[in-house]
């Protein structure tokens, strides 16, 4: 997000001191950025800053996940859902929305801590580490023994094998991140045989939605960030010209919420 410097011609409503959330525009690591008026977005004067930050990216994220996730759910014979790395900014997201949709979801996390303090903040969503080594058995109890027809992932690597050993046959596995480490032979998965879909998702994408849906879509994410800020979670800001502590940051295991570069410093 910024304060804008100057506009252009044509863009009326936006003014020289107005605070803006802008996406995607790329090079926003900076202290100026020239951004197209269509993807600047005045950020609602109850908003912080830090909020603002995420008030777009990560909105459209979910956005473009859970329709993927709906669609995929809807073509199955139903069954929860699972996702990875459910503690991250972008699984929070996803855990409030399948418990404003009713969909029944599982947490999947890395550590035992990080499922206990994801159990303690959505209880309806069973928290399953995958520390422990049995929890490829309480994932099977916890979707009723059955295979789980939708898998939302941002881990892959070593992972995805035991991720589709879980899903039912006709099952889709959504890819949206590579956090993990190893790698899927794509062969060694039984995508034919077990009928498996594997599908990539990117908010890259959102440009292709029309300017009346893109609309609706920014309308929902500023709304997001009035109503429930705390899911925009910041796990601390740095100053732009200490980028390399920021990524430090990022990287260590058992952060909650996003780290921020600002400029001039925070
Ligand atoms: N496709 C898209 O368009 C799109 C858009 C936005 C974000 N993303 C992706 O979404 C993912 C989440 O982003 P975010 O900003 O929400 O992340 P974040 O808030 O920084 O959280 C990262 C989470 O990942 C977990 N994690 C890290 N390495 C892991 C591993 N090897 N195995 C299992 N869990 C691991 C961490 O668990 P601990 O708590 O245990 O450390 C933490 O909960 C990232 O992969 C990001 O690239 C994709």
């Amino acid at each position: 997000m910024g304060v804008i410097e100057a506009a252009g011609e044509g863009s009326d409503a936006l003014r020289p001191g107005q605070r803006v959330a802008f996406f995607p525009v790329p090079g926003s690591w900076s202290e100026l950025v020239t951004v197209p008026a269509e993807f600047a977005v005045p950020v609602p004067a109850g908003v912080r800053d830090e909020t603002a930050a995420l008030m777009l990216v990560n909105p459209l994220t979910l956005l473009i996940l859970m329709r993927a996730v709906e669609q995929a759910v809807a073509e199955s014979a139903g069954g929860p859902v699972v996702q990875t790395a459910a503690g991250s900014t972008i699984g929070k997201l996803v855990s409030s929305a399948a418990k404003r949709h009713g969909l029944p979801l599982i947490n999947l996390v890395r550590s035992d801590a990080g499922a206990r303090a994801l159990q303690d903040r959505f209880p309806d969503h069973p928290a399953i580490s995958t520390a422990d080594p049995g929890w490829r058995t309480q994932v099977r109890e916890a979707a009723g023994n059955r295979g789980v027809p939708v898998v939302l992932d941002a881990v892959g690597g070593s992972l995805t094998r035991d991720l589709t050993s879980l899903m039912a046959d006709g099952g889709t596995l959504i890819v949206y991140g590579m956090l993990g480490s190893g790698s899927t032979a794509l062969e060694s998965l039984a995508l034919t045989p077990r009928e498996l879909t594997v599908q990539g998702v990117s908010v890259s994408r959102w440009l292709s939605r029309t300017p009346g849906q893109r609309a609706e879509d920014v309308a929902f994410a500023a709304s997001l960030a009035e109503t429930d800020p705390d899911l925009f979670e910041v796990a601390g800001s740095y100053d732009l010209a200490d980028y390399a502590a920021a990524i430090a940051h990022a990287r260590r295991p058992g952060k909650t919420g996003t780290v921020l570069l600002a400029s001039p410093a925070p």
